[in-house]
């Protein structure tokens, strides 16, 4: 019973991490990225840019794919474009997004 349990356990947890450990990934990816590409604009938290708080309900109220095709696209006319990022580039700074929300 004991042993069972054990191994019940050990499945359990080694579940949680697998499937959890790409979407910190992701978020952890996006944080790099923002800060080194959007934070001189957006602030740390993504409230420095007035009227565009990422952290913001206007913001959070985007779906993901509207907040990458921002990202992406840009938005006129001082948001840059980011036609270079990979879409998983694109996927964490979205998810990185996610984690702003107020
Ligand atoms: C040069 C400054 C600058 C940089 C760098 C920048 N942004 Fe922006 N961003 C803005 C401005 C200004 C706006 C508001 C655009 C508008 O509607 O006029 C904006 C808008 C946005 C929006 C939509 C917000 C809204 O209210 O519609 C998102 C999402 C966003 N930026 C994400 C990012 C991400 C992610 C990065 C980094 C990859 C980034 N930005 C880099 C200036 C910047």
């Amino acid at each position: 019973m004991k042993r069972i349990d054990v191994a019940v356990f050990t499945v359990a947890v080694a579940l949680v991490v697998v499937l959890a450990l790409p979407l910190s990934a992701h978020a952890q990816d996006g944080a790099a990225l923002y800060k080194s590409k959007c934070a001189m604009c957006h602030g740390p938290d993504g409230a420095k840019a007035a009227g565009h708080d990422l952290s913001g309900a206007a913001v959070q109220k985007l779906s993901d794919a509207d907040l990458a095709a921002v990202i992406t696209n840009g938005k006129p006319p001082k948001m840059p474009p980011y036609k270079s990022l990979k879409p998983e580039e694109v996927t964490g700074l979205v998810a990185y997004i996610r984690t702003l929300k107020k």
